[in-house]
């Protein structure tokens, strides 16, 4: 990451108690221009208690959040104006159109001309159906005219709360790839939240994992993605069984029950400088393939490492 970046969230150090409890516990984090940052943890882990502070639903307590460079709490008016957020589902009017209600928000924000409206329609992609009563639209359509609400102020900051809740595959993928264009056609920085491991997988730059209002790491996706062992991914290697007594030494360990298959785990970078090794030591090769870890397995040992009795 470029960290020579000012960034556009920027939460120090925050804790929360509710109802007496400690909700979150020290986090900390920033996000910068034109990255889409996944926040994931399972349900219950601090993920809209965060949210809410950052859009000023919740006091900050402990710790600090600037949204380019101001505080939520001491400069409020300033940070907002640089936020779009959208918790849960945006209350609209069923009875409007869309186009309706994108100007009622216009009118609260104020400054919003019906240029920027026309704009951000076609941002998400709802152009054609803009002018149908909002009682007409399927969950996907609603959620992108709740992103075309959020968009209207031209955001350097777009949250979004579990956004995929009940969108279907293709209604994912609408979404990922609106956000994607957002985040590096206009800078717009997008923080979203998500209990399901794929989806962030899809979207996002970089993801911070959070379990018990602890944030456990943050790691862009390429090291998500090679985290499960630290050891890289999983290489399989089909080779011609009477051939497999050339193996060298170094890839003893590689050896299955099955002689015709040899697997281990090694460095991406590694894998050329083994298939050369079997080659040049005379083992034939039919294939190799190599699995990477999901973001789900890594997800899951980090949150059961850090929650004694939680999923192993
Ligand atoms: N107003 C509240 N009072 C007490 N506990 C709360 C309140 N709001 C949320 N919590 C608790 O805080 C924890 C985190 O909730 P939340 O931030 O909504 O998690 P997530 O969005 O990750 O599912 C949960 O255990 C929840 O029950
Ligand atoms: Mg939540």
């Amino acid at each position: 990451m470029d960290n020579v970046k000012t960034p556009v969230l920027e939460i120090s150090s925050i804790s929360k108690k509710l109802g007496g409890r400690q909700i979150l516990n020290n986090i900390t984090l920033n996000v910068y221009p034109g990255e889409v940052f996944g926040f994931l943890g399972p349900n219950g882990s601090g993920k809209t208690t965060t949210i809410k502070l950052m859009l000023g639903l919740l006091r900050v307590e402990s710790g600090s959040i600037r949204i380019c460079g101001h505080d939520v709490t001491d400069d409020f008016e300033a940070a907002m104006g640089y936020i779009g957020g959208i918790i849960e589902n945006p209350e609209m009017y069923r009875y409007l159109t869309g186009r309706e209600n994108l100007e009622q928000y216009a009118r609260m924000y104020g400054g919003i001309g019906p240029g920027r409206i026309e704009e951000v329609t076609a941002l998400v992609g709802l152009s054609d159906r803009i002018d149908d009563k909002i009682a007409k639209y399927s969950l996907g359509m609603r959620q992108r005219l709740g992103l075309a609400q959020a968009l209207l102020n031209r955001p350097r900051l777009l949250v979004l709360d579990e956004p995929t809740n009940g969108l279907d595959p293709a209604g994912i993928k609408d979404l990922r790839d609106t956000l994607r264009e957002l985040a590096h056609k206009e800078s717009v920085a997008v923080f979203i939240s998500s209990h399901q491991l794929a989806e962030l997988d899809l979207i996002c730059d970089r993801i911070g994992i959070i379990n018990n209002g602890i944030l456990l790491d943050t790691l862009t996706i390429e090291e998500v993605r090679n985290a499960g062992s630290g050891a890289g991914p999983l290489i399989t290697v089909e080779i011609d069984p009477s051939t497999a007594e050339n193996l060298p030494p170094f890839l003893e360990s590689y050896r299955t029950d099955d002689p015709s298959k040899l697997t281990g785990q090694t460095e991406r970078e590694k894998i050329p400088d083994l298939i050369y090794a079997l080659c040049d030591s005379g083992v034939r090769i039919y294939s190799v393939s190599s699995a990477r870890h999901s973001i789900e397995e890594v997800f899951l040992s980090m949150t059961s490492e850090y929650a004694p009795g939680g999923r192993s």
